[in-house]
């Protein structure tokens, strides 16, 4: 499997520690050997058509802030060009998330697909913005497109809702999708400040390059919107979506809610009628109300009822499982063709 990383922030960086610490499983038990032929950051690249040693891009990153001081002579820095003549069956997206143009990401995705590239990505702007299109795209030039992490961080809500729950009809959805948000909620709770929590958040890897789109709400509104597209088949994009963050949650709201019983969640919801992410008080007694950056939802199904499913919603580590589950399931899929 050849592999080209387009991005190499928390996420990338933590996918390449990742081959690194389970490159022995990985060959044992999936059959697979990921190399990484190329990388791209904001600032140069390195390509190895024989696979890049992963233990030096990290070390090149760490001290210079750029892949591009892999090689002394570092590749000519042009993502697109990168993208489309390096030879590899994976492209990778992991730049940052921008819910206004989708950019830089869209563009990377449309030229790996022209290219006859599979494509996995953990950026949810491309995915947020123009689902339909892209799903097309994939299908037009026959490849496949997964993107497990847009969702959940490491956890498959994506596969849990569209595979585990395909013999039923899943009426609506509920729950927490945003894990720096529920960090601040519960931090609060623990009578932390809204601000030294917000920090806490960005320290640890779990808010977005714009944390902003954490506590206005966008994120969670972007994966309610890829939710709904995969999952419920509806053909929506941000601006269906009504949306309130949490930067008026103030400390008194979050103890008037705890006095009964309850706590201040940031909700994304979705049913035939609405697409809806707003502050909304959960009883603790319910399955979704979750602390610190876990994700929870629940599938009310025609049939089985309400189903919930609750994991880590962000870091780097967690997101990187995603990638590498897409991944292996990308190659299973080449195999069985
Ligand atoms: N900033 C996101 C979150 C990262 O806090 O949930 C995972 O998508």
């Amino acid at each position: 499997m050849r592999v080209i990383l387009v991005g190499f922030g928390v996420v990338g960086q933590s996918f390449a520690k990742l081959l690194l610490s389970r490159s022995a499983d990985l060959y044992s038990q999936h059959g697979i050997k990921p190399r990484i032929v190329a990388c791209v950051d904001n600032r140069g690249s390195a390509v190895s058509p024989a696979g890049l040693d992963l233990e030096r891009l990290l070390a090149a990153k760490k001290a210079k802030g750029t892949v591009g001081a892999y090689e002394k002579k570092s590749a000519k820095f042009d993502p697109l060009q990168v993208i489309e003549n390096v030879e590899a069956e994976v492209v990778i997206e992991c730049t940052p998330t921008d819910l206004s143009t989708g950019e830089p990401g869209t563009s990377h995705i449309i030229s790996a697909m022209r290219t006859g590239k599979n494509v996995i990505s953990i950026n949810k702007g491309p995915l947020a913005l123009a689902f339909p299109s892209l799903i097309e795209l994939a299908n037009y030039n026959g490849v496949m497109f997964r993107f497990s992490g847009t969702v959940g961080g490491g956890t498959p809500i994506l596969e849990f809702a569209k595979r585990c729950l395909k013999g039923d009809r899943i009426i609506s959805f509920q729950g927490i999708l945003n894990g720096t948000t529920n960090y601040i909620l519960s931090k609060m709770e623990e009578g932390l400040t809204y601000q030294s929590a917000l920090l806490d958040a960005k320290e640890k890897g779990y808010a977005e390059a714009k944390p902003e789109l954490d506590t206005d709400g966008y994120d969670a509104a972007a994966k309610l919107v890829i939710m709904a597209n995969w999952i419920m088949g509806m053909k929506v994009t941000m601006k269906d979506v009504a949306r309130t963050g949490i930067s008026e949650v103030s400390v008194a709201d979050v103890e008037k809610a705890q006095s009964r019983g309850n706590a201040i969640k940031l909700i994304a919801a979705c049913d035939s009628r609405r697409l809806e992410v707003k502050p909304t008080p959960v009883s603790k007694k319910d399955p979704i109300c979750v602390n610190g950056t876990l994700n929870a939802v629940t599938f009310s199904s025609e049939h089985s009822g309400s189903q919930t499913i609750i994991g880590r919603g962000a870091g780097g580590m967690e997101t990187a499982s995603a990638v590498l589950r897409d991944l292996i399931e990308i190659r299973d899929t080449i195999f069985e063709r």
